[in-house]
């Protein structure tokens, strides 16, 4: 059985047991091995755009031994789903930029979530902004949402179930760009990641300087440290 990483690990950990899964865009399928291997799922339908990373998944369900209980779909996004219903209430799109998860989320029924599955799990590799404006665009609640170390990166996961999030009206353009959830309970990895940022922004400052940038252009990362610096603050000062 291959060992998880941390991000899929993170997933893995947030699944009801007993849930049946779908496990959207899903390379050689390991989340979806390990989710009945381990007998937290009693089966998975793994989907995937391509035919090479299923013909890998499918060797590796064969050695694992887990050929009848995960099922292998090749399809755009959910379109697998669409095209033979299957049982999965709680549906996992893990490891692809955000845009396209966006996409994913906010296509209309042949392509998009079918009404069955009432919780999506997200992990985008960038641009989460994205996928939290098409979750609340298409009638999603963000029940919750935490940043994964893994590798000296920090990944971002979202628990979402279908429902609409009023909150959504209340969120200012940071708590869109770096997670209402995440922002409001002042996580320790949101703090590490915004001071990561200070000083990524800092070093672009320092070459634009250097490289002659225009006047506008300093100005809009002035402003963009300036509100980095701002949420850190914020998170950080006494309730
Ligand atoms: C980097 S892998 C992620 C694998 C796995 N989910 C993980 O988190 O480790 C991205 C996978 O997305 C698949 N993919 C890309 N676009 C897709 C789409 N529109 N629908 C379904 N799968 C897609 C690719 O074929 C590839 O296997």
């Amino acid at each position: 059985m291959p060992r998880l990483s941390a991000r899929l690990q993170a997933l893995l950990d947030m699944l009801e047991p007993g849930c049946e899964l779908a496990d959207i865009a899903c390379d050689h399928a390991h989340l979806s091995i390990e989710a009945v291997g381990r007998g937290l799922a009693p089966r998975a339908v793994a989907c995937d755009l391509n035919e090479a990373p299923l013909r890998a998944a499918r060797a590796e369900l064969r050695a694992a031994g887990l050929e009848g209980r995960i099922e292998l779909r090749r399809g755009d996004a959910f379109a697998p789903l669409h095209e033979s219903p299957t049982a999965a209430k709680v549906a996992v799109i893990a490891g692809i930029g955000g845009r396209l998860m966006a996409r994913m989320i906010e296509a209309p029924a042949p392509v998009g979530p079918p009404a069955r599955v009432e919780r999506l799990l997200l992990q985008p590799n960038r641009d989460g902004e994205f996928v939290r404006r098409a979750l609340v665009a298409r009638g999603w609640h963000l029940r919750e949402e935490c940043l994964v170390p893994c590798g000296g990166r920090r990944y971002l996961v979202l628990d979402a179930l279908r429902g609409d999030d009023s909150t959504h009206r209340d969120w200012g353009p940071m708590d869109w760009r770096w997670g209402p959830r995440l922002i409001a309970r002042r996580d320790p990895e949101l703090l590490a990641a915004l001071l990561d940022e200070r000083a990524r922004l800092d070093a672009a400052i320092d070459a634009a300087e250097r490289g002659g940038a225009s006047v506008q252009k300093l100005a809009a990362l002035h402003a963009e440290r300036e509100s980095v610096v701002a949420l850190h603050r914020e998170m950080s000062s006494a309730p």
